[in-house]
Order: C-alpha cells, then structure tokens, then sequence
C-alpha cells in the first residue's frame, strides 16, 4: 500500500490491519514515534492524520492510505509545531522523555485547531499519560506556544 508520511509518500508491504505504528517504526525506521501501552491508552504513539491526533498503535494501516500522516520527525516544519517544540525547551519539561513526542504531537494538534485553548481544552485535548508525572510542565508549555 501506499502511504504518505512526513510528506513523501512510500510504499509499503504490509498486511492492511498491520498497525500504522509498526510500519512507522519498523518499516521506515522513524523511531521518534513510541509503544507504549498497545491499547490506545497511553498516547505514546501519537502521529497527525490530516492535522489531528491518531493513536497509531490501534490504526491499521490501510485506513490511513492517501491521508497525511505527519510524526515528531518533522514536526517542526510547521509554525506550529515548531513553537510547540521550543515550548517544551523553555519550560524544561521532558523528563525521562519517552511519553514526550506523543504529546508534542497531541499539543500540535491542539494549538493548530485552537490557538488559545483554555484551561480545560487544555486539559481534555491532552490526555496522554506520563509516568514521570510532567503534567504540569506539560500544561505550562502549551500555554507558552499559545502566547508565543
Ligand atoms: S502505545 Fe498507542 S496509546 Fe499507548
Ligand atoms: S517524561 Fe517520562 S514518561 Fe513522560
């Protein structure tokens, strides 16, 4: 199948259910991208699909052919995501990091539809976990992208 991710487009031997999290990790070596639960609880694996947020660890590939997949490789190409990015720098919030490309993503996606989220879009729009408890930074950092 064919696929369009970080704008080129790459074809793809899969199984239609493979889930898009695996042809990202391991069939285009983006590792950027995380597994974490498998459930669609974590939000690890967070990627846009056409601007929005997609748990891709419960997307089968084929669902997502001819849509623009986007994942934290480029997501600085984007005004938005970019200042998403130094957000996260400025307010130091990343601590053992591997839930943060998700919620990159997840804050992207946010902030591109609602430039000035309130407290609670913030809170409803972000509901990746973190097991190192970054919450607060987390919100502290949208709320700079929102004001840079
Ligand atoms: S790995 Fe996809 S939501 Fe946890
Ligand atoms: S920074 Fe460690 S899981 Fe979120």
């Amino acid at each position: 199948m064919q696929l369009t991710v970080n704008g080129s487009s790459h074809d793809v031997e899969v199984e239609p259910d493979t889930p898009l999290l695996w042809v990202i990790r391991e069939e285009l070596g983006l590792t950027g991208t995380k597994y974490g639960c498998g459930v669609a609880q974590c939000g690890a694996c967070t990627v846009l699909v056409d601007g929005s947020p997609r748990r891709s660890c419960i997307t089968p590939a084929s669902t997502v052919e001819g849509a623009d997949i986007r994942t934290i490789e480029t997501v600085e190409e984007t005004e938005t995501g970019r200042r998403v990015v130094e957000a996260w720098v400025a307010n130091q919030v990343p601590q053992c990091g591997y839930c943060q490309s998700g919620q990159v993503m997840a804050a992207t996606a946010l902030l591109t539809n609602n430039p000035n989220p309130t407290d609670e879009e913030i809170g409803s729009a972000m509901t990746n976990l973190c097991r190192c408890g970054t919450y607060n930074k987390i919100r502290a950092a949208v709320r700079t992208a929102a004001e840079a």
